[in-house]
């Protein structure tokens, strides 16, 4: 038997201060002062040590590694281009074992693209990845999940690209954010995640997306600023990652990766670092924790300053101590080692409550070994960005509220009763309408709401009390069990089909998933089919011409720096 929240409730693990003085309680026995090496076995006491768990890999062992940057290549004056080829690979997470992972050119996470704002990009995602262990071709679909991209573009769950084929994906960047893309294959997205389709794509800030435009230089920059992508999995004893979703339940597992690498440890400065975090899935909802470890083991929280949501920066640095981030959600933080030099920062993810937790490991996510000889220390700025009054954005909504509900009927999940149906769609939008949507989870599950296109606000829920980080603009919303969230936002500029999913990659897959659409005139999502290989030199030119876009774009050009 799995251990459940019920049986989590019955040991007492939920409820405030019991997970605190739990997480102190593991963390005391599993890190010494100064090192990040944990003592003991890594393995908490008692009913947890378990052999179907992964094997013991030691907390803290092995060095963070920096997502390796993809140079772009110029196309034209306002285009860049990147090649990307999907194929598997082994990597070594278990020591002294090769696991097969299945990758964009050879990487997990995938590549990063840091991509210029205001140009044009397109990405050649080319097939190798061959059959999976029953034989079957891997088909793959990507979605750039935050940008709004043409829905040709949008990585539409059922525009594939075969084994041996390719695809151009063009794409505006027209936001500075930090996006990810990632498989998004119909039935199949969260195998495919898991088994490591998934890497971060960062639209550049521009001096303009700031009230001042000093700012962007204060904030941590270059080597300071960290890429991580967050996600746990299961280990078999010889090394292979076992994907098991438990009658599609999900995927809650008990090795944590970062960046591809096992509760790594990495070496800071004394001195503030940004931090663009991903919960890379497929399943669990982290709960980010800094904590300094002082001599005697006990531990601090270290305030995090957030500075961004998932489609941009919010309008001043909000201090935390704990983040949620549910499953395709993005944050970016400032945390300030100034004052730990010669110290341990953990970054911790408490027990929560939505997650099916089997092994308590997975409250440990990685250790800053701080050192000193920092040079320089800017301030954090005051204020960030500008964002639309929500007065604003309510006093053009004309449509009635949209309501979805997120339930579960057997080993299915369903929207208002319904599964994916590519043939129907579930709610037709003027362009560049401004609507309210309520999403409500009417059992005992979270579910991360995603809507492609749009990036929208938090207008209010009915559990959870809005978190000031979560004030931002957003395309991922975070349902609470029982929870009504309402959000409110612009639909545009692009027409046509979207698709709107709970990011939980097991209930997209089975098959919590619908469309919406925006006017009548936009491309199909599957305009622009996958083509065979080999690719020709040049990217192919897109074919169908899209509607002119509507304005006011989702965009969020607020009045005033208040
Ligand atoms: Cu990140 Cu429709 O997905
Ligand atoms: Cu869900």
């Amino acid at each position: 038997m799995d251990f459940t929240r019920r049986d989590a409730l019955r040991l007492g693990l939920l409820g405030a201060s019991s997970f605190l003085s739990w997480g102190q309680g593991i963390h005391r026995a599993l890190a010494a002062p100064g090192d990040c090496v944990p003592h003991g076995t890594g393995e908490p006491p008692g009913p947890y040590q378990n052999s179907r768990f992964s094997p013991d890999i030691p907390l803290f062992d092995r060095p963070f590694e920096p997502m390796q940057v993809l140079p772009a290549k110029s196309v034209g004056p306002d285009l860049d281009g990147y090649t990307i080829t999907m194929q598997k690979s082994q990597v070594e997470i278990l020591p002294g074992k090769q696991t097969e992972v299945w990758t964009y050119n050879g990487l997990v996470p995938g590549p990063l693209i840091r991509q210029r704002q205001n140009s044009g990009s397109v990405v050649r995602f080319m097939n190798q990845l061959g059959t999976d262990d029953r034989g079957r071709g891997i088909s793959s679909v990507i979605h750039l999940h935050g940008v709004a991209s043409l829905p040709q573009y949008d990585g539409y769950a059922e525009d594939l690209i075969p084994p041996q084929y390719y695809k151009d994906y063009y794409y505006p960047n027209d936001r500075g954010a930090t996006f990810w893309y990632h498989d998004h294959a119909i039935e199949h997205t969260a195998r495919n995640v898991y088994m490591g389709l998934a890497g971060m794509y960062i639209v550049e800030y521009d001096a303009a997306d700031f009230c001042d435009p000093s700012a962007q230089e204060q904030l941590p920059q270059g080597e300071y600023d960290i890429p991580l992508l967050i996600q746990d999995k299961r280990l078999t004893p010889d090394g292979q990652l076992w994907f098991n979703d438990r009658r599609h339940r999900g995927v809650y597992d008990d090795v944590v990766l970062v960046n591809g690498v096992p509760w790594p440890r990495m070496t800071v400065k004394n001195r503030k670092y940004r931090i663009r975090v991903i919960n890379g899935g497929p399943s669990r909802t982290l709960r980010l924790e800094a904590r300094d470890k002082h001599d005697d083991g006990s531990l601090e929280p270290v305030t995090l300053q957030v500075i961004a949501s998932d489609s941009g920066l919010l309008s001043a640095p909000v201090a935390t101590d704990n983040l949620r981030v549910g499953v395709a959600e993005r944050y970016e933080f400032v945390i300030d080692f100034a004052d730990y030099a010669g110290k341990d920062v953990l970054l911790v993810n408490p027990i929560f409550f939505g997650n099916i937790d089997g092994n308590l490991r997975s409250t440990q996510v990685m250790c800053f070994q701080v050192s000193d000889g920092a040079q320089d220390n800017p301030p954090l700025p005051d204020r960030l960005a500008t964002l639309t009054p929500i007065d604003t954005l309510l006093s053009e909504v004309k449509a009635p509220i949209r309501t979805f509900r997120f339930e579960r009927l057997g080993a299915r999940w369903l929207i208002n009763g319904k599964a994916w149906d590519p043939h129907r769609v579930d709610a037709f939008v003027e362009p560049c309408a401004t609507e309210i949507w309520r999403f409500i989870s009417t059992g005992g599950w979270v579910h991360p709401i995603h809507i492609h296109l749009g990036h929208f606000r938090l207008l209010g829920r009915s559990r959870l009390p809005i978190a000031p980080y979560e004030r931002g603009q957003k395309d991922t919303f975070f349902v609470n069990d029982f929870e009504t969230l309402d959000m409110i936002g612009r639909f545009g500029p692009h027409e046509g089909k979207y698709m709107i999913h709970c990011h939980n990659l097991v209930h997209e897959d089975h098959d919590m998933m619908t469309q919406f659409q925006v006017g009548t005139k936009g491309c199909s999502p599957c305009a622009e089919p996958a083509r065979p290989l080999p690719a020709p030199t040049n990217f192919d030119a897109p074919q169908c011409v899209p509607p002119p876009e509507c304005l006011a774009a989702g965009g969020d050009s607020g009045d005033s720096c208040g």
